[in-house]
C-alpha cells in the first residue's frame, strides 16, 4: 500500500479518526463498576456506525468484536467479557473506524472508580510515554527514534516495555507499511520518517515484566506476573512541521 498519502487522503483518516476519539469519549462516560465490557464494546459499534463508519478489528484475522478491551493485567486483545468492571479496576479500550477506504486506531486506559496511586503513575506515565514518542515524528527522524524515547522514559521508573507488540503503519489497510513501529530500541535505527507517512504509535508498558503470555483463546495477551498494564495509541501523520495526531476530535 502507498506509504506516504496526499492531503485528500489525510483528510479521509481524519474523518475516520475524529470517529475514533468521538466514540472513545463517549463510551468512556459509561465506564463505571457494574458495567461490562461487552455492553461498552455494543456502545462502541453503534456509535461508530451511527458516524457511518465500521469497526476496523471485526472479523480482522477472525476477531469477533468491535473493540478490544484489556482490564488489569490484560495487556492487549481482550475479547470483550459479560464480566462486570469492579472499582479500582483499569480498563483500556482499544478500536479503529474504517469510512470511505481509510482507518484510523486509538486506545486509552481508563480508571474504574478510585484506583489506587500505582495505577494512576502506571496511567501517566504511559500517556507521558506516547506523547513524547509522537514527538519525535519528525521527518528525518526514525521509528528507532520513537521507541528509544518511549523506552527510556518509562523504563526510568521500573515498568516493562512489551517486545512481542508493536506501533504500525496504518491507512486503506489496518497494518500498513512500515509494520514495525516498536516501543523499544535504538536511535537512528528502523523506517526514516518522511512527510505523509501515517503511523499509530502504542506504547504497552507493564508495571513489572515486560514479558507477556498469550491466552488459549489465541487473542487475549497478559502480563506474566500478573500485574497490571495501560495502553495509549494515537494514528498521526507526519508533516513537515511534525507530528499531527488524527485520532482527536
Ligand atoms: N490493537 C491492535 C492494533 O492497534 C489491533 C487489534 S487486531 C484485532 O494494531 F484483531 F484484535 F482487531
Ligand atoms: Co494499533
Amino acid at each position: 500500500m502507498a506509504i506516504i498519502k496526499t492531503d485528500a487522503q489525510i483528510e479521509l483518516m481524519k474523518e475516520s479518526g475524529r470517529i475514533v476519539a468521538k466514540t472513545l469519549r463517549l463510551v468512556s462516560e459509561q465506564i463505571r463498576p457494574g458495567i461490562s465490557p461487552l455492553e461498552l464494546d455494543t456502545m462502541a459499534e453503534k456509535l461508530i456506525r451511527e458516524e457511518g463508519g465500521t469497526p476496523s478489528f471485526l472479523g480482522y484475522r477472525g476477531y469477533p468484536n468491535a473493540t478490544c478491551i484489556a482490564v488489569n493485567e490484560v495487556v492487549v486483545h481482550g475479547i470483550p467479557s459479560p464480566e462486570p468492571l469492579k472499582e479500582g479496576d483499569i480498563i483500556t479500550l482499544d478500536f479503529g473506524v474504517y469510512k470511505n477506504g481509510w482507518h484510523a486506531d486509538s486506545a486509552w486506559t481508563y480508571p474504574v472508580g478510585e484506583i489506587s496511586a500505582e495505577a494512576k503513575k502506571l496511567l501517566n506515565v504511559t500517556k507521558e510515554s506516547l506523547m513524547q514518542g509522537i514527538a519525535k515524528a519528525k521527518p528525518g527522524n526514525t521509528t528507532g527514534d520513537i521507541g528509544y524515547t518511549v523506552q527510556k522514559y518509562v523504563e526510568s521508573f521500573g515498568y516493562g516495555v512489551v517486545r512481542e507488540l508493536v506501533g504500525h503503519g496504518i491507512g486503506e489497510v489496518l497494518h500498513d507499511d512500515p509494520h514495525n513501529v516498536p516501543n523499544f530500541g535504538k536511535p537512528g535505527t528502523g523506517t526514516k520518517l518522511k512527510v505523509g507517512m501515517c503511523i499509530c504509535i502504542e506504547p504497552m508498558i507493564n508495571q513489572g515484566t515486560h514479558k507477556v503470555i498469550t491466552l488459549k483463546d489465541g487473542w487475549t495477551v497478559v502480563t506474566s506476573d500478573n500485574k497490571l498494564s495501560a495502553h495509549f495509541e494515537h494514528t498521526i501523520v507526519i508533516t513537515k512541521n511534525g507530528p499531527v495526531i488524527l485520532t482527536k476530535e
